[in-house]
């Protein structure tokens, strides 16, 4: 069973908060006329930003419009994606990049919401980035592309560890949660760098906690 509470666009599908998922979905879909986007990457500055949450919403919107999505739990330092949609962790991408069977037939879960399926973290590794930057990992990435019309990818942050640029590099475009009055200025520039320097395609930023959202209704 999902959790509802962090699934606004499930709960409350008419708040400003949806209608702003909405938008979003309708941008990625302009982006993907001059470049492919099958692939997003969401990632943020530092921890606690709305990574999880963002993307989580971003999927349903995107499978409320009837595009095939899968949620890859790529956070193999703190994954949440299975405890936000309710589902069992013992499989997922780390068994999956370990044996050959599974990386030809990755452990999809079905989440209860139409043509949204979930692929979690599995047991956490040693060493996460180099299973993230791993041939195997390029290869898994290849199969879900088959599968799905879009494919997200929840990663930690971007300043506290390589694994969000190491993903970077695999995937058609990043999009940056910022979160208001938490994230900072001078970091963001950081993180920004950080990304450009692996060349990625950055192509958006997505604003958390907005005043005028939380407040209003309209
Ligand atoms: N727009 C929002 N309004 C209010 N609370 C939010 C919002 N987005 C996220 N939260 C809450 O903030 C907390 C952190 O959110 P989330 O887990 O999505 O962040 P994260 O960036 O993925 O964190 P981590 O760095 O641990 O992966 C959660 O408790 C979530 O329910
Ligand atoms: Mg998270």
């Amino acid at each position: 069973m999902a959790n509802d509470l962090a699934l606004i666009t499930l709960q409350e599908p008419l708040s400003p908060q949806s209608e702003a998922y909405r938008t979003l979905r309708i941008n990625l879909q302009y982006a993907s006329l001059d470049e492919a986007l099958d692939t997003l990457l969401v990632t943020s500055v530092g921890p606690d930003e709305g990574k999880t949450t963002s993307l989580a919403n971003l999927a349903v919107t995107l499978a409320q419009a009837e595009q095939r999505v899968i949620v890859v739990d790529c956070d193999l330092r703190r994954p949440q994606v299975h405890q936000l949609f309710g589902l069992p962790n013992d499989r997922g991408l780390t068994t999956a990049i370990l044996d050959e069977q599974a990386l030809q037939a990755p452990s999809l879960q079905h989440t209860g919401i139409e043509n949204l399926r979930v692929l979690t973290s599995g047991p956490l590794p040693q060493r996460p980035a180099d299973l993230l930057g791993s041939r195997r990992m390029a290869t898994l990435i290849e199969t879900l592309k088959e599968q799905a019309d879009m494919v997200l990818f929840d990663a930690p942050p971007v300043m506290s560890a390589t694994d969000a640029a190491m993903l970077a590099t695999q995937v058609d475009a990043v999009l940056l949660v910022v979160s208001a009055g938490q994230t900072r200025r001078e970091d963001s520039l950081l993180a920004i760098e950080r990304l450009q320097k692996v060349k990625a395609r950055i192509i958006g930023a997505l604003l958390q906690n907005a005043p005028a959202i939380k407040a209003s209704g309209y």
